[in-house]
């Protein structure tokens, strides 16, 4: 569907997340013909490019980012026309007259300002754009993770972008939430009798949920080592996910009733102590190996990364969502760079059978299993016991498996499409409330408080494998074992 007529302004230009992603993803739904006749795209940048330079430069990134069955020069060209750069200072209170002059000069439903910028701008732009009185209910403000710091920097921002716009006007990108396969999930869950009356304590042994990269932290260095992968991965992606496997079912999908039932969860997450912190997360740092049969070098080898760096590349966790759902049930996380594949998934490991009636000498007793995988590719296997045709009785494991690419030829859309359309048209389904945000940090802090005090580095692994030993040892003492393809 096409959205309404609109000015999508977007801060920060001339970065590599306008570059790479936004414009590319703007491109393909305009290729898609869902945006608006009228809709345009303004690049601000403190450079002094012309139009043809900017449009040069953000063409040929473009052609590496979008896939070249979907390149079209004609389509450029007319996409192209929605593009216009504009030299503003983010910084400079002055340069905003000139933008309002720029946009006022057409007059659009909505106006989306898309702060792809460091955090700390997000203040300041507000207070600028507030004060040109550029902040009217058809405003909208996009923010770029990383939100803060931790709770404190996190609330601040909230905080101080709140004074300029109201809730309603404020979406907080998590790029997660617009992959297919993770509103596939609501889909699985809430579109379908089947899995509720499984989905609970007492049939689900324990949750894994994995997001594994390959990459190492390519040019990043300087953002990366002030990060870590806690911060990077577990405070947003890998919380929204575990929000999505636990929550209860909202009662429509209004974007309040989805976001309410989520931040119950985060707030049922039980918080760790200092000593849990120590039992029950691991943190990881990858030492030299390989990747893809090439060899990869350590992260205190990559540029910008301080030799004696003692910031996290992976992350376990072990975690209990205290409601009447989850008690006692373990869900583990995990995240890594450097790790052997390039993977995302969500397991559920369901319980033994409660009599057991078959001897093991007819075959060992697995118990029931559903993977959801995510990426690279979104399929669904669901694992369960069978007879091995012939005389004796033997059973053997075997799977039911959807292909969701098989089964929908059409295009993927990468979620940034979805996330932009969704900003346009108001949708704020798909976004992180303030609650949420300040919950998924209040959580996580005990374990960065403690990991700053105990003085212990990480546990070095091996690039190209799937992290420190201790990552294993964390189930374990469960009785318990990362899943892993059969
Ligand atoms: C980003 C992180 O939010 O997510 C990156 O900052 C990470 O470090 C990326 O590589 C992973 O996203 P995806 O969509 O490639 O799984």
């Amino acid at each position: 569907t096409l959205t309404q007529s609109f000015n999508m302004v977007l801060f920060g230009g001339t970065g590599d997340l306008v570059l790479r992603k936004l414009l590319p993803a703007l491109y393909q739904c305009h290729r898609a013909g869902q945006l608006a006749a009228g809709g345009r795209i303004f690049c601000l940048g403190r450079r002094d490019y012309s139009q043809a330079q900017y449009l040069q430069q953000a063409e040929e990134k473009a052609r590496q980012f979008v896939p070249s069955a979907d390149w079209s020069d004609e389509v450029w060209a007319s996409y192209a026309s929605r593009l216009e750069y504009v030299k503003v200072d983010a910084e400079q209170a002055a340069d905003y007259a000139g933008l309002k002059a720029v946009l006022d000069a057409r007059a659009a439903e909505v106006t989306v300002y898309y702060l792809s910028t460091s955090p700390e701008l997000f203040t300041g732009i507000c207070q600028n754009l507030a004060a040109q009185d550029m902040n009217g209910p058809h405003t909208r403000v996009v923010l770029e993770k990383p939100l803060g710091h931790d709770l404190q920097s996190s609330n601040d921002i909230n905080q101080a972008v709140g004074q300029y716009f109201q809730e309603r006007q404020i979406y907080r990108i998590d790029h997660y939430l617009g992959k297919e396969s993770v509103q596939n999930l609501m889909a699985l869950r809430f579109g379908n009798a089947l899995f509720d009356p499984l989905w609970r304590r007492e049939w689900i042994r324990d949750v894994q949920i994995t997001i594994a990269e390959e990459v190492g932290i390519e040019k990043r260095g300087g953002f990366y080592d002030h990060t870590g992968a806690l911060r990077d991965m577990v405070q947003n992606h890998l919380l929204q996910l575990l929000c999505f496997v636990a929550m209860e079912p909202p009662h429509s999908l209004d974007s309040d009733a989805i976001r309410d039932e989520k931040l119950k969860v985060l707030r049922a997450l039980v918080p760790y102590s200092p000593e849990e912190v120590s039992t029950r997360t691991v943190r990881g740092q990858y030492r030299a190996g390989a990747s893809r049969g090439q060899p990869a070098v350590g992260y205190l080898q990559e540029e910008g990364v301080p030799a004696d760096s003692r910031t996290e590349t992976f992350v376990a966790l072990r975690c209990e969502v205290a409601n009447w759902r989850w008690a006692g049930v373990p869900f583990f996380l995990r995240t890594g760079k450097r790790m052997a594949d390039r993977l995302a998934e969500i397991v559920i490991n369901f319980r033994d059978v409660p009599h057991q009636i078959f001897p093991t000498s007819m075959g060992m007793s697995t118990p029931n299993k559903l993977v959801i995988r995510l990426q690279p590719d979104e399929h669904m296997k669901l694992y369960f016991l069978a007879k091995v045709p012939g005389d004796a009785m033997r059973l053997q494991q075997v799977s039911l498996d959807l292909d969701f690419g098989e089964q929908f030829a059409a295009r993927r859309a990468e979620a940034y499409e979805r996330l932009l359309l969704d900003a346009i048209r108001g949708n704020l389904a798909l976004f992180v409330r303030q609650d949420e945000l300040e919950q998924a940090w209040r959580w996580v802090e005990p374990i960065m408080t403690a990991w700053e005090q105990d003085g212990n580095p990480p546990k070095p692994y091996t690039a190209g494998t799937w992290g420190p030993a201790a990552s294993s040892a964390l189930l374990s003492r469960d009785g318990l074992a990362w899943h892993e393809e059969v």
